[in-house]
């Protein structure tokens, strides 16, 4: 049985970053057709609507359907701590983020939160997203598990930590390897599931740590790697000292082998000239988790970098301060603002889509509306509050309809969710 959701219809056909908005195509009046949890087609709801007479209709009216969000950096452990007050970094991770973690050795928590967070993130209209776990191999377990019940296409691995990093929270580099590696050979590729190694950051593992994820890395060459890099000062300063022989923090990670195709870096915002031609040479991927740069005090993202690698979009949960792209998107414009640069709303869009999707390797099946493409979609109200519905009167264009829903927009805003072909159930 097919589906025809009929709306405005948003996606893109190339890279706004490269193409600007001309990137973008817009149908006013169009539709997507589902069917057997892919996209079989796009285009005018008048010319789908008579060559699909059968297809079960679905009408948004002027509601904006676009592919679902891809929060490519997120905690899913620190949900229940997200907004927590005045700390920078490495006080906020003693303080808040470590005692959170620590209650992952109960199972039973982790499937609380792991629960929790899709239930949240599905009420953002996010679809997909990568995750950090805990050092705890069921907290793997839980968020695999509950995404595999809901057929959502995640990615996530065990958080390694071998030092600086409270008793009860640390591994080895053997056990780190060992655990990692049976929970890859669990999960990596099962229904729409992807295993993720996962060292925390340099300053909480080893070199003979780093050195055991470079391994394994090699021995499953089309796992992603994610990890930290560079989000403050002060962290800069303790890698330096934790790592005397280094030349920068990335080499950290370039000397055991986590650099290349396929490495996830969040954050990385204070960059030197060095690492930045390394990362581009190397094809990595960062992720710009804007709220929780401005949330802890991190700093400014170059997002010019966006044209010169892959760039994602994130909401860094908890140490980022919202569950919404939207959000994300408002402060990833703001931060570009502080920058000099106005980032066009198809940019903030297509990094919170297929940006996101394109730094995990993920653009061919995720992130955006075409055939052959899995459907997770999100459908858009575009007047959601009175606020918002106000702004928008004289919109002559879908911009000028959309951006105020990017800056003032929150789960108000999304109207239904489509995972795997499936419409969701509103909660
Ligand atoms: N650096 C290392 N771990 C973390 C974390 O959990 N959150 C953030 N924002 N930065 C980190
Ligand atoms: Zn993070």
């Amino acid at each position: 049985m097919a589906d025809l959701l009929l709306g405005q219809v948003l996606s893109f056909t190339a890279d706004p970053f490269v193409e600007g908005p001309s990137a973008a195509r817009h149908i006013s009046e169009g539709a997507v057709l589902v069917e057997h949890g892919r996209i079989a087609a796009v285009g005018e709801a008048a010319a789908l609507k008579a060559a699909h007479p059968q297809a079960q209709r679905h009408d948004y009216g002027r509601a904006l359907i676009s592919a679902g969000f891809v929060d490519a950096h997120v905690h899913y452990p620190q949900t229940a701590m997200i907004a927590s007050w005045g700390k920078r970094l490495i006080d906020w991770l003693n303080g808040y983020t470590f005692p959170e973690e620590m209650r992952f050795t109960d199972p039973s928590y982790a499937i609380e939160i792991a629960e929790r967070y899709l239930d949240l993130t599905l009420s953002h209209g996010t679809t997909s997203f990568c995750t950090y776990a805990t050092i705890h191999p069921g907290s793997v377990d839980a968020i695999f598990g509950a995404a595999q019940k809901r057929g959502q296409r995640i990615y996530a691995g065990k958080t390694c930590m071998d030092r600086n990093a409270p008793e009860g929270l640390r591994d080895t580099a053997q056990s780190a390897y060992d655990d990692s590696k049976a929970l890859l050979q669990k999960w990596h590729g099962v229904d729409r599931l992807s295993y993720v190694i996962t060292p925390r950051f340099s300053p909480t593992s080893t070199p003979e740590q780093l050195a055991a994820m470079g391994q394994l890395w090699r021995e499953h060459p089309d796992c992603l790697m994610q990890t930290h890099l560079s989000e403050q000062t002060d962290e800069i300063a303790w890698v330096k000292d934790l790592f005397p022989q280094s030349r920068d923090y990335l080499d950290t990670y370039e000397a055991q082998g986590l650099l290349r195709e396929g490495a996830l870096y969040g954050h990385a915002i204070h960059l030197t000239e060095r690492e930045k031609s390394r990362l581009i040479e190397a094809g990595a991927s960062l992720v710009h988790c804007p709220t929780s740069n401005t949330f802890i005090g991190s700093g400014l993202f170059d997002m010019g970098l966006a044209r010169q690698l892959r760039v994602g979009l994130a909401t860094d949960t908890g140490g980022g301060s919202s569950f919404s792209m939207l959000h994300t998107m408002a402060a990833a414009y703001e931060i570009a603002q502080l920058r000099g640069e106005a980032l066009h709303p198809a940019q903030l869009w297509w990094l919170a889509t297929q940006g996101s999707a394109r730094a995990l390797h993920a653009e061919h099946q995720i992130g955006n509306i075409a055939a052959g493409m899995e459907a997770d979609l999100v459908v858009v109200d575009l007047a959601s509050t009175f606020g918002i519905e106000q702004a928008t009167r004289r919109a002559s264009n879908l911009w000028e309809q959309l951006f105020p829903t990017i800056m003032m927009g929150d789960d108000r805003a999304i109207h239904e969710v489509w995972i795997g072909g499936k419409k969701q159930a509103r909660s």
